[in-house]
């Protein structure tokens, strides 16, 4: 019998409302693993759940959060080869990372290197596979492109100019004065959060919304393409600005908006999101790819995991570590 602790989300509010269960790691099913988790994400999704305040599907509480998970397999459903058993793995969970146990999809999990760290492979799934999506399969940016990001101190924006630049971008990011330093450590251009108006780009990724959004669209050049992927302005409203995405779509012109949502990709095309983490796995063997972790906190207190994460001069992931 094997121990599992698990974060508990017993009903939406402050971090408070997190708790710490234990109870016996289950048996995987059929086409699954059991991973016992070295590092797991804390992301602003998870402090979105949390709060109830995510624009999308969340399960009803009591639930486990954990978007992104590393570890190493400890058990294997029946009709997985016992070769996955030992392997350490790297994978996007949606829900239920956050444990010392987590079961996931044998189709999901990427296997690390000899010498990966699970530590930053831990910070690629939810941020670096959005950011991957929104620059190569959405965007569709090419070299020598003026890319703007918006919040790109955090999570998203700084895998954005992370992977932006080696795809040979002209990267622009938008932060917060105290935050330039680290934009330019990215190889990007910092921009002024309250400017009045924002430089012209081929590309825009806004997960600000409202007010934002329509900056956005208007700072795009000729065949230029805004892409939205979150609403973290207090003032944005997602079917508002969805409908608006639709009515600037219909324009006459060459500009286009889209909106991303890597869950729907997840649930639709896991295999996809695989081969992008396969991908990101690699890149970040080879040194070109260079997440930042803020803290390690120990699974034990995931208050203080929320809190740190939720804090705007701890710049980077969170890793809750069991
Ligand atoms: N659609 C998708 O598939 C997808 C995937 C991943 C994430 N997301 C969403 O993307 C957003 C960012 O996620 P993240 O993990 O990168 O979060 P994060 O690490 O918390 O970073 C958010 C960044 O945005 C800045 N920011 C906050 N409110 C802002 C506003 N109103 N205007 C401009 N900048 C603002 C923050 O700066 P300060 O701290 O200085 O305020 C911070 O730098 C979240 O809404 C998340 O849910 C969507």
């Amino acid at each position: 019998m094997t121990s599992r602790r698990r974060v508990v989300v017993t009903r939406t509010g402050g971090p408070d409302v997190l708790r710490v269960d234990t109870d016996e790691a289950p048996e995987p099913a059929a086409g699954r693993l059991r991973v016992r988790v070295t590092a797991a994400g804390v992301a602003r999704a998870d402090i979105l759940m949390r709060a109830g305040r995510y624009p999308g599907r969340v399960p009803t509480p009591p639930f486990t959060p954990g978007w992104d998970v590393t570890g190493v397999v400890d058990a294997v459903g029946p009709d997985v080869p016992d070769r996955w058993l030992g392997r350490r793995v790297v994978a996007l969970t949606l829900t239920g990372g956050h444990a010392s146990h987590a079961s996931v999809p044998v189709a999901d999990a990427v296997e690390l290197p000899g010498t990966l760290q699970e530590h930053a492979a831990a910070c690629l799934p939810l941020a670096y596979v959005t950011a991957h999506e929104l620059l190569h399969h959405v965007a569709r940016v090419r070299p020598g492109e003026r890319v703007l990001v918006h919040g790109a101190a955090g999570s998203v924006g700084t895998a954005l100019l992370d992977i932006g630049r080696l795809l040979g971008a002209d990267m622009y990011g938008i932060a917060a004065s105290r935050d330039h330093a680290l934009v330019e450590t990215y190889g990007a251009e910092p921009v002024e959060r309250d400017r009045a108006a924002l430089p012209r780009a081929d590309v825009v990724l806004d997960m600000a919304g409202g007010a934002t959004l329509r900056a956005s669209w208007r700072s795009l050049l000729p065949g230029g393409r805004l892409v939205s992927y979150g609403f973290l302005s207090p003032e944005a409203s997602p079917p508002r600005d969805l409908l608006r995405l639709r009515l600037w779509n219909a324009l006459p012109g060459d500009r286009r908006a889209a909106f991303y949502r890597l869950s729907a990709t997840a649930r639709r095309r896991p295999d996809r999101v695989r081969a992008v983490l396969r991908d990101l796995v690699t890149q970040l063997g080879e040194g070109r790819l260079h997440p930042r972790i803020a803290a390690r906190v120990p699974l034990d207190q995931p208050a203080r995991a929320h809190r740190v994460a939720d804090d705007p001069t701890a710049r980077g992931k969170v890793l809750l570590v069991p």
